[in-house]
């Protein structure tokens, strides 16, 4: 959740360092620091609590050094202050750390070190990796050598950057479950915990391996495991465009990645449909008819919006290829000794591709022998190294916390593997081809929702203040629901609850009142008559409804509507989801929120 940035090189490498935590700000921004190994000895350190620009404000010009590490933090152990933010040193200010992730046995080694007499100045977990890694330097070893030895002796999850006064020709990174990505330049080496900040400096990147460490020095690298054993990696090439990193002359990124979505929809899409046989070709690993059509049922993992985008991925498998399918949290599926099956396909999605529980999910269901196919966005990330194949959605970065572009290329993914079970099932020639050409339609039908911006932010306005909001949908709308409550939650604050439509007559038709209006999906299929009766009942109780459909209802239904255009009934819930994106984000921009970074959230959860 928080952000690591490290630089080594002939250059200062302060500015590298303020640049990429400004990029990574997104993940983590309660407090942020840098080191620098100071061209004169000794480690020098800056840190506060607050932005970038506060850390930037706080940097005095001579604050150089052309070895250096930095960090933006998300506090989980310790109140944001700047005694808690990183980097983390040892009393004899020799060793400085920064880390992501959680030292599960911080307390046990705090104490077994403040017995052999380490002064802790912060209540971090970090801190304890600064004083362990300090003791064993001391011993006289290389500094890989100490961080190694200090790993061996910790519990927990870790992406590390560890910088040493007395050996500033290198700098030791290690991994695991929090990502670490070496970055090579011409005689220079950069290290983040996300490829944003790296791709205006470097496009040739490695992806460090759980249990994997890297000494990285100005000329090159070396990567080897926790028990010393050498290893290869060749680096991979990052090919996001540059621009997906800026705002764009959009107000704020989530603004942005909502109207992307015709491109990154295009994306998704590109080169993945066989017009003559109404499917995606047959290619990538693990995807071939023969043993795909032994699968008796589908479980799709992920968490948040990903479990949502699976939900409708689900529904898009069930209708398309009759074969039963699942989405459950990958949070919870993980800690219920869930039955694997050999039958059964896992389909493990994730923007980040780094999201620790849906990882843990993957490893859980890998150990007993199963088989994962990934929905990843993010090239060579954890989950989609893990897996044992799956789809890339090619959407592009996505920088704003809330999941928009990401999720809407998921469940584009998700109707491309329903199309391909489907046609190696029972689905027609005709169907295949109704879903294709449905499919080609969408960028454009995208376009015609994104339009009705402005119209929708007026509607966001009269909306943003009521007490809570009601989502609610029937079967494929049911999902749409969940995600547009949960957007307009987590960037508004908003309360907010979804409910299949069936069931407001069994409980929250109570709640029903002029200060908690309903967005109703009212989609114009063969459930359109259940969902208008539905609307009555709310109306009936002097709810407000705000109705998003393809007809508009009645004026005695719905006090206002949003019209989307008409797909294949089986795409539709994709393009019911635009506009919840956009009410969303006008609600929270109406009400003053930090759009791109809501409250305790970050992107990229790699805590458990
Ligand atoms: C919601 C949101 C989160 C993520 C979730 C999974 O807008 O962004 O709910 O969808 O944390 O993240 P990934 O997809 O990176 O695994």
């Amino acid at each position: 959740m928080c952000g690591i940035v490290a630089y080594i090189g002939p250059k200062d490498a302060t500015p590298f360092l303020l640049e990429g935590l400004a990029r990574l700000e997104y993940r983590g921004y309660d407090s942020a620091g840098v080191a620098v190994a100071g061209r004169t000895g000794g480690i020098k350190v800056r840190k506060v609590k607050g932005r970038v620009a506060d850390l930037a404000a706080a940097v005095p010009a001579r604050f150089k050094g052309s070895t250096g590490i930095g960090h933006t933090r998300w506090a989980t152990h310790g109140v944001p202050s700047d005694a808690n933010a990183h980097p983390h040193l040892d009393n004899a200010e020799r060793i400085a750390v920064v880390h992501n992730g959680i030292i599960e046995n911080a307390d046990e080694l705090r104490a077994k070190l403040a017995a052999d007499g380490a002064v802790f100045r912060s209540e971090t977990d970090t801190e304890v990796l600064g004083h362990l890694i300090a003791a064993h330097a001391a011993e006289g070893v290389e500094l890989e050598e100490a961080v190694r030895a200090a790993l061996g002796k910790v519990v927990g999850t870790y992406g590390i950057a560890v910088l040493d006064a007395e050996q500033p020709d290198r700098i030791v990174v290690a991994r695991n479950g929090s990502p670490i990505v070496l970055g090579i330049g011409e005689k220079e080496m950069f290290v983040a915990s996300d490829v944003s900040a790296l791709v205006r400096y470097t496009r040739q990147v490695v992806h460090l391996e759980d249990g994997e460490l890297a000494t990285v020095r100005a000329d090159g690298f070396r990567t080897f495991t926790e028990d010393a054993r050498t290893t290869h990696r060749q680096p991979s090439t990052v090919d996001w465009e540059i621009d997906s990193y800026d705002t764009g002359g959009y107000e704020h990124f989530l603004l942005k990645e909502i109207h992307e979505q015709p491109g990154s929809v295009e994306r998704t899409l590109g080169g993945r449909l066989d017009e003559r046989f109404a499917t995606p070709p047959r290619r990538g690993r693990n995807q071939d008819a023969p043993p795909l059509r032994e699968i008796r049922r589908v479980k799709i993992l992920g968490c948040g919006s990903a479990y949502y985008a699976g939900e409708m991925g689900a529904q898009l498998i069930e209708e398309l290829a009759r074969i039963p399918a699942h989405s459950e949290p990958a949070s919870e599926f993980r800690y219920r000794n869930p039955v694997i099956e050999a039958d059964t396909l896992y389909i493990a999605v994730s923007q980040s591709g780094e999201t620790y529980d849906t990882l843990a999910a993957v490893q859980e269901v890998k150990r007993k022998g199963g088989r994962v196919l990934g929905v990843v966005n993010t090239v060579g990330s954890a989950i989609a190294r893990e897996c044992d194949g799956g789809i890339y959605l090619h959407a592009g970065p996505e920088i704003s916390v809330a999941s928009t572009k990401a999720f809407t290329s998921t469940v584009v993914a998700f109707a491309l593997i329903a199309l391909h079970f489907g046609r190696i099932h029972d689905l027609s020639p005709a169907d295949g081809r109704r879903i294709v050409s449905a499919l080609k339609a969408l960028p454009d039908q995208i376009r015609e929702v994104l339009a009705q911006s402005d119209a929708i932010a007026g509607l966001a306005a009269e909306y943003a203040g009521s007490e809570g909001m009601m989502f609610i949908g029937r079967v494929r709308g049911y999902p749409v629901a969940r995600e547009g409550a949960q957007k307009l939650k987590e960037i508004s604050y908003v309360h907010a609850e979804a409910y299949p439509a069936s069931e407001l007559k069994h409980g929250p038709l109570a709640l029903i009142s002029p200060e908690l209006p309903t967005v109703a999906l009212v989609p114009d299929d063969e459930l359109l008559d259940k969902n208008l009766t539905t609307l009555g009942e709310i109306k009936a109780r002097s709810g407000r409804v705000l109705a998003v459909a393809h007809r508009r209802p009645e004026a005695k239904l719905a006090d206002h509507c949003i019209l989307v255009p008409k797909s294949e009934p089986e795409l539709d819930p994709l393009l019911l989801n635009i506009p919840l994106q956009l009410l969303a984000y006008h609600a929270a921009v109406a009400l003053g929120r930090d759009v791109d970074k809501p409250r305790n959230l970050a992107k990229s959860v790699t805590v458990e």
